[in-house]
């Protein structure tokens, strides 16, 4: 069971990553109705990878690896919430616009996307990959037992 849980928070980490980069790159493409519709799915599933890594997370630290004692004690495992936590706030941002543009795509319509947003967006998906990469410095320090 343990390696199954490590398995799928691996998983669900790697996921989260790759919907970002794809957010990313369609962020750059010209906008389409095709790429609406595909930034809103992968949002959705940026969405559910991360409820998934909450639950693995839990798990993990209540009854798979070093026992809640070590994590919630552990600096590195704060680093590791708090950077997880700016990254879910920031990506509220996106997710409010991506899910505006439900009724617009119901009827085949191009939604509102103005240069602000498309700006603004582009530079909220960078600052979350650049919080992953601290969630992954923290995830990395507490599993090797480091501690400042
Ligand atoms: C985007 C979010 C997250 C990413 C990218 C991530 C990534 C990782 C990675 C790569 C590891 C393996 C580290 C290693 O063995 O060297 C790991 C381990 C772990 N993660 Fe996460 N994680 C995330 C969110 C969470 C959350 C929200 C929690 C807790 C609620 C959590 C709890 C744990 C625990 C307990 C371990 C095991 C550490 C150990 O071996 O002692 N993670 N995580």
């Amino acid at each position: 069971m343990n390696m199954l849980v490590a398995f799928l928070h691996h998983l669900a980490a790697f996921t989260i990553v790759s919907t970002l980069l794809a957010e990313l790159v369609l962020m750059y493409q010209p906008f389409s109705l095709a790429s609406a519709k595909s930034l809103r799915a992968i949002d959705a599933v940026y969405g559910l990878c991360a409820m998934l890594i909450i639950v693995l997370g839990i798990l993990r630290v209540m009854y798979f690896e070093k026992g809640p004692e070590y994590y919630l004690h552990n600096p590195t495992f704060m680093l590791k919430m708090t950077a997880f936590a700016v990254v879910g706030l920031l990506s509220a941002y996106p997710t409010i616009i991506f899910l505006r543009w439900g009724k617009s795509l119901k009827q085949n319509q191009l939604p509102e996307l103005t240069p602000r947003q498309a700006q603004n967006i582009k530079s909220i998906l960078k600052l979350e990959l650049a919080g992953v990469a601290v969630i992954l410095l923290g995830a990395v320090l507490m599993a090797k037992g480091y501690r400042f």
